[in-house]
């Protein structure tokens, strides 16, 4: 059955010619087509027509959208959603001077979330995490990575990852999960690293590989975390074993992580805040995704990583929420695309491109979502506004009305 999404106010498709990522100034490039309506067939988009050919269409499925914005569905490609308890204790501490390093070296961070998942039982963080999931679809996002990364130990990582695939079943969306083990090391491992590492590489990789538990091998490459040698040895394992890779690097500390993960081939570099000059062509010239996060750098109160000098560069940016509970406890999108524009000098197209199909790429979606093009899934975000940048100038407020995953409406507000 075919189904016309009649009438919009502009159809912002982000295309690409085939490209399916936007480098540089393609960022700037969104293409928004007025006066046309989209075509899809069961999951498939069929044709963008102009609306005074959109006659005798009796035999369609009509969705009205008049007045409405349609977007491809949003692509969050950088989440930590399956975490248990709260960490507003180191916040209140954070409020009072403690910086997250500090926190972490003090054994509280990322271990305080370990305790919490430890201490939770599938079922309980199953029902944790759907909320949250559910918060993501109700902004139009369609596919969502998430990352394990509070385990820390075989059992744990494990039934974080379980968890993570059981909510791929019940969501109707496109959920991505990433292997964090190399998160940071486990507090009762800080004497025996090496063991951890091991544990990581001997055990934890070949078990989730044998189990399709994970698409992609992330860590994180920091001086309270791991060396960059470290992380070349889990990288070439997770690489031998048929993940694709991602690496939060170059956060706090510079300390050789991006030259691993480019001489990986990474499919991501994420995080990016303290990158040098030099750097930033590296990533320019590679096909490595730049994820940038400015939910950290503002709820950490440090600087922004350099998205104009990387676009000017010509590199592909992609934008996330990160939303985790220690470092950027914040799950709105569009929030991040206000900031992206306010304080990293992105244009608002740019911040389009970044959640969209450069985001997509980041989770090697790209070939199926992140544009509207022929072919492409029929994944859209249906926004109540009169023009596009309404969606990044109403600063923290969710305009999506409507949310279409593999032409099925899983989300529609009330007023919709
Ligand atoms: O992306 N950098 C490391 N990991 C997360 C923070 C996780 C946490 O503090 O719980 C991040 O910022
Ligand atoms: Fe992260």
């Amino acid at each position: 059955m075919k189904t016309l999404l009649k009438n919009p106010a502009q159809i912002v498709t982000v295309s690409t010619g085939g490209k399916n990522h936007k480098r540089g100034k393609e960022l700037n490039e969104i293409s928004v087509l007025e006066n046309h309506s989209l075509i899809f067939e069961d999951d498939t988009i069929k044709d963008l027509i102009p609306n005074n050919s959109v006659k005798n269409r009796s035999d369609y499925k009509i969705i009205d959208v008049k007045d409405k914005i349609i977007l491809p569905g949003l692509v969050e490609c950088h989440t930590h959603t399956a975490f248990a308890g709260s960490r507003a204790e180191e916040f209140r501490l954070k409020l009072a001077g403690k910086s997250y390093e500090e926190l972490a070296k003090l054994g509280g961070g990322i271990n305080t979330t370990v305790t919490s998942v430890r201490n939770s039982s599938f079922d309980e963080l199953v029902q944790l995490i759907s909320p949250r999931i559910n918060y993501f679809i109700v902004q139009g996002i369609t596919s969502l990575e998430i990352k394990s990364g509070y385990g820390l130990d075989f059992e744990n990582e494990i039934k974080l990852l379980r968890v993570i695939q059981h909510l791929q079943k019940i969501f109707p969306i496109t959920i991505v999960p990433t292997f964090l083990g190399a998160h940071t090391i486990p507090n009762e491992m800080k004497k025996k690293r090496e063991l951890y590492i091991e544990e990581i590489i001997q055990r934890m990789l070949p078990f989730l590989a044998e189990n399709s538990l994970a698409k992609f091998c992330d860590g994180f490459c920091e001086s309270t975390a791991f060396s960059a040698d470290e992380i070349d040895l889990i990288f070439s394992q997770a690489k031998s074993i048929g993940l694709a890779l991602k690496l939060h690097t170059e956060q706090f500390n510079s300390i050789g992580g991006l030259d691993v993960a480019l001489k990986q081939q990474a499919v991501s570099v994420d995080h990016l805040e303290v990158i040098k000059d030099d750097d930033i062509l590296k990533v320019a010239q590679s096909d490595s995704v730049a994820v940038l996060l400015p939910g950290v750098s503002f709820f950490l109160n440090y600087d922004y990583a350099p998205a104009r000098k990387l676009i000017d560069a010509n590199a592909i940016v992609a934008l996330s929420t990160d939303y985790n509970p220690g470092s950027s406890n914040i799950a709105d999108i569009n929030f991040i695309m206000s900031l992206a524009a306010l304080k990293m000098q992105m244009t608002i197209e740019e911040t389009i491109s970044a959640v969209t199909i450069n985001a997509a790429k980041a989770l090697l979606l790209s070939e199926e979502v992140g544009s509207l093009e022929i072919g492409k899934k029929a994944d859209f975000a249906v926004f109540d506004a009169e023009d596009y940048s309404d969606i990044v100038y109403h600063i923290g407020k969710n305009l999506n009305g409507m949310t279409i995953k593999n032409g099925e409406v899983i989300y529609q507000n009330k007023n919709g």
